[in-house]
């Protein structure tokens, strides 16, 4: 089978209702279908679970299935397979990588560790595994105060690759960890003046933010949190009006589960370039989704020595997320 290109490449027929083969060829095989809330609408729709990150690996550490399609980006391939290693884990699309893992070469990151002996060093779930297996404890943007709190006010802590995350959570939590310099395209690009004119037009507005963006933005932001800590305020607040600064895909979920609210998605200080938009995350779509069912390709593969080493500080995670 052809996968060069990152996916099946063999044309799909037309004439087929995509949904309703993807559902079938999922009960034959007994698939499982994960998509992060970044993922196209229609891929959301059809998948048996959407999550967040840390949601996503906790679903496929308790999954049966001996086959998990995971429709997000190629690291979170990589968690659910070095978690499932005996199971068949799929990504539509390889080549669907992340600018915050990219960030962050091993080599480099191990060479950098060397200046800092005796530090434990906690790296976010956007890694590679091979920096997972540099690794002591593995996070997510919804677990990562909790993690970094359970250790000793004083512990010396690393913390990578995320530089916005690493500065947020130094300062709510009042440590001085080392950070990596490192980040995500999408979440640096929010406009701090296009916000601010979004907040004149809709006074009543909350604004929601990431903590992978600028620390700008988050000064502006009434609510920092994950995706899912996002979502779940949006859901439960009495404000009717949200501005939005984190990847776009999430909007299909506030807008399904808050029909009666107003999503506005926060703009990137060039307008033209669609960057609330994550170019790895919407290189999944349905017609690849139902190629990686059917000829079950393509499949992440994890060095098993690699995988030995890197499960052991996303485990330490599940354990302090409980
Ligand atoms: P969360 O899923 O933890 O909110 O992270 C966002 C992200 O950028 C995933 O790639
Ligand atoms: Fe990576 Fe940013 Fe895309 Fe998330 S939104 S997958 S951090 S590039």
């Amino acid at each position: 089978m052809n996968v060069d290109k990152g996916y099946v490449d063999v044309p799909v027929d037309k004439s087929i209702d995509l949904k309703s083969e993807i559902t079938k060829l999922k009960k034959e095989k007994n698939a499982v279908i994960l998509a992060h809330y970044y993922q196209k609408g229609e891929i959301q729709d059809i998948a048996d679970y959407i999550g967040d990150s840390l949601a996503l690996a906790q679903i496929a550490s308790t999954l049966d299935n001996p086959i998990i399609v995971l429709c997000g980006v190629h690291f979170m391939g990589e968690t659910a397979k070095i978690l499932c290693p005996d199971k068949k884990v799929l990504v539509p699309d390889m080549s669907a990588g992340c600018s915050l893992a990219d960030s962050c070469d091993a080599d480099d990151f191990a060479a950098f560790l060397k200046n800092y002996p005796n530090h434990t060093v906690i790296s976010y779930v956007n890694t590679s595994a091979r920096v997972k297996a540099l690794t002591d404890i593995v996070v997510t943007s919804s677990n990562a105060r909790k993690i970094v709190e359970s250790l000793p006010k004083d512990a010396p802590i690393v913390f990578g690759p995320d530089r916005n995350l690493g500065n947020y959570i130094n300062s709510i939590t009042g440590r001085n960890m080392v950070l990596w310099n490192g980040a995500c395209h999408v979440h640096e690009q929010f406009s701090v003046e296009k916000i601010v004119e979004l907040k004149k037009q809709y006074p009543g507005a909350k604004v929601l933010a990431h903590p992978e963006c600028k620390k700008a933005v988050l000064i502006l932001a009434d609510v920092v949190g994950s995706t899912a800590a996002l979502l779940k305020y949006a859901v439960e607040s009495e404000e009717k009006q949200f501005i939005v600064a984190t990847e776009s895909g999430i909007l299909h979920e506030m807008q399904k589960k808050c029909p009666g609210k107003e999503f506005i998605a926060a703009p990137a200080t060039d307008s033209t370039c669609g960057c609330n938009d994550c170019n790895f995350m919407k290189l999944n779509t349905l017609e690849k989704l139902y190629n990686a069912l059917k000829y079950e390709q393509p499949e992440i593969m994890v060095d098993p020595e690699i995988a030995a080493r890197a499960v052991l500080p996303i485990k330490k995670m599940l354990e302090l997320s409980k």
